[in-house]
């Protein structure tokens, strides 16, 4: 069915496309782990990729282990955070790899047990189970809302619309390369599919999308008046 195109499709584009980020696979290199997953996903909640990737390279460098940032010190690690904003994310970053080290170094492996620990919300318990772990999990952040709700031409105003592009989001997640699909979306939503001037020509969905259908793509996501 068309859900799986578009899938395939997607994913095709990420194995040529994907951004080269220091928190992925890379090409010869062993896959990244729970631990690095979800250290990039806390800095990446409130914080663009290019302002994550020298604290990302410098925590890992610091404390390369789930264990080792759990025997940090919390100060230390509040000083490495400056910057980045939102410390709550910091001490919450500490309290969890200490529950994670409680636990014998192992993450929980999926989204339910994930949630249960400091700091993971629903976005982030999805995005490790899926990333990390290889679980079907439907990710979205505001690049995704973005992208599904042209590729479906969802035309209802945020925030109502939400549950409408988390069905549609669930309907094209395959069950394979959950990660892999979410990181592409995340990529199309910060390559060709931008929030002011999409770049339909480029992108792998255009014969799919049915916001392009309708002639004007980047007035989805339609945002409720103020
Ligand atoms: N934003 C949040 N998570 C991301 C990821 N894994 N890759 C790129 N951008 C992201």
């Amino acid at each position: 069915g068309s859900a799986t195109g578009i899938a395939r499709r997607l994913l095709d584009w990420y194995d040529e496309h994907a951004r080269d980020l220091p928190w992925r696979a890379r090409p010869g290199a062993a896959a990244p782990g729970p631990y690095r997953v979800w250290l990039s996903e806390v800095m990446l909640q409130q914080t663009t990729v290019q302002a994550v990737r020298p604290y990302f390279e410098h925590f890992t460098a610091r404390w390369p282990t789930v264990e080792a940032l759990a025997a940090a010190d919390e100060g230390e690690v509040m000083a490495a955070w400056a910057g980045l904003g939102y410390y709550a994310r910091a001490r919450n970053l500490v309290a969890c790899a200490r529950e994670v080290a409680a636990r014998g170094g192992s993450f929980p492996d999926n989204e339910d047990g994930l949630r249960k620990l400091p700091g993971i919300g629903a976005y982030t318990a999805a995005a490790v189970a899926a990333i990390a772990f290889g679980r079907r999990a439907v990710v979205i952040d505001a690049n995704v809302e973005r992208v599904v709700s042209r590729l479906f031409a969802i035309s209802d105003p945020l925030p109502g619309a939400r549950s409408a592009i988390r069905e549609a989001a669930d309907a094209i997640t395959p069950d394979e390369r959950a990660g892999d699909f979410a990181q592409a979306m995340m990529d199309l939503g910060s390559g060709p599919c931008t929030a002011r001037d999409p770049a339909c020509l480029l992108c792998p969905l255009s014969q799919h999308c049915a916001g392009r259908a309708e002639g004007d793509p980047a007035r989805f996501p339609v945002k409720a008046p103020k």
